[in-house]
């Protein structure tokens, strides 16, 4: 059994396997060399052989115990027909939603779209490097694809007073997305993926009406690929009450955002937990880290605890940095 299903299913609790968010991404000099030359992020995506070597870059310098696959949660909007497209120092734009087309879309035209990333799972998974780890398959939560679908760029700056405009509309949006998420799941487990983590960022939004937004839909999604026979691993980035979230939704495992008070986590929730540590701390020293890294790891002494980061690796953070938590992780006793 991999380190992390040793967390997962047996609840280990004297293993603290390590993985990071974003760890196949512009923090490491070998991806900004591909990036360079492949200025279409989509079509970069979809090129099995290249993001098969980025996914496994971070594993050959950092010897995690999992491979995330490179990809990105707006795939499903692209496979969806929607206009995807990633702006150089903005980030996201996306298209107009035609949602007659969206509802008659066939799963084959999905899934054929996205051949690429279900062949480089299945690459990844058969390569050597991969040995006794986990191949981390990821889709957006609903709430977090609607977002991006409806607002058309990242809500850094909040929600447009329009965004909940026509209700209809996210309804329909929210159901379609049900079938293509699910979609996307199945065929990730198929080619490979031990593991699915269901990344909602932008669940601190929510304000009103949790169960249509976050519990029912993050809901149906964890008992599908639990069906499936896969771990998953939930992320709702900035909600108020894991509490209630984890006794409502049942993930296999939390991952915690930098914000959550490590005593109160302890006591409110009783399943495996993954992450918190506030990705600023790489940008700091070897003190600040060293301190930071072991109140985690002092805190989940006792718990299944897998270590991650309460959000994505920053591009600023230093490589000798990552190095230094991995070394830190690893001779935690
Ligand atoms: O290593 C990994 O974690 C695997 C790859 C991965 C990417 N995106 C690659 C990527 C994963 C898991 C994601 C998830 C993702 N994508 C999320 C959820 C996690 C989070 O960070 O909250 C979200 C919200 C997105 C949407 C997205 N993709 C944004 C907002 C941006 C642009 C802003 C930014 O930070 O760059 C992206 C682009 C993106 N996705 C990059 C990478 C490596 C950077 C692309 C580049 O080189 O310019």
């Amino acid at each position: 059994m991999t380190p992390i299903q040793e967390c997962l299913i047996n609840k280990r609790t004297d293993v603290n396997p390590i993985w990071l968010m974003r760890q196949a991404g512009r923090y490491l000099p070998e991806f900004r060399e591909i990036r360079k030359k492949n200025t279409n992020f989509i079509e970069l995506c979809l090129n099995e052989e290249l993001s098969e070597i980025i996914t496994l870059q971070p594993l050959d310098r950092f010897k995690f115990d999992a491979a995330i696959i490179f990809s990105d949660i707006l795939m499903i909007p692209f496979g969806m027909g929607q206009k995807v497209e990633f702006q150089k120092n903005f980030g996201p734009r996306l298209g107009e939603i035609n949602k007659e087309e969206m509802f008659n879309l066939k799963e084959t035209y999905f899934s054929d779209k996205l051949q690429p990333i279900y062949k480089l799972i299945n690459n990844v998974k058969r390569n050597e490097k991969l040995k006794n780890k986990d191949v981390i398959g990821f889709v957006g939560a609903p709430w977090t694809l609607l977002v991006y679908m409806i607002n058309k760029v990242s809500p850094k700056n909040g929600l447009s007073k329009f965004f909940f405009k026509d209700t209809s509309l996210i309804i329909d949006i929210l159901e379609i997305l049900d079938k293509f998420i699910k979609l996307h799941i199945k065929n990730q487990v198929e080619a490979g993926a031990t593991i699915i983590q269901i990344f909602d960022s932008w669940a601190g939004l929510i304000e009103n009406d949790f169960d249509k937004y976050l519990y029912k839909p993050t809901s149906s999604l964890v008992d599908y690929t639990k069906k499936l026979g896969v771990p998953v691993i939930c992320f709702p980035r900035g909600i108020s009450d894991y509490k209630v979230f984890c006794k409502v939704v049942k993930p296999s495992m939390v991952n915690i955002d930098y914000n959550v008070n490590l005593k109160n986590i302890i006591s409110d929730v009783e399943i495996p937990i993954q992450g918190g540590l506030d990705p600023q701390i790489l940008l700091t020293n070897k003190d600040m880290l060293n301190l930071e890294v072991n109140k985690y790891l002092e805190a989940f002494r006792d718990r299944p605890y897998v270590f991650n980061l309460g959000h994505g690796i920053l591009p600023e953070t230093k490589i000798e940095m990552v190095e230094e938590l991995v070394k830190i992780v690893r001779n935690f006793k």
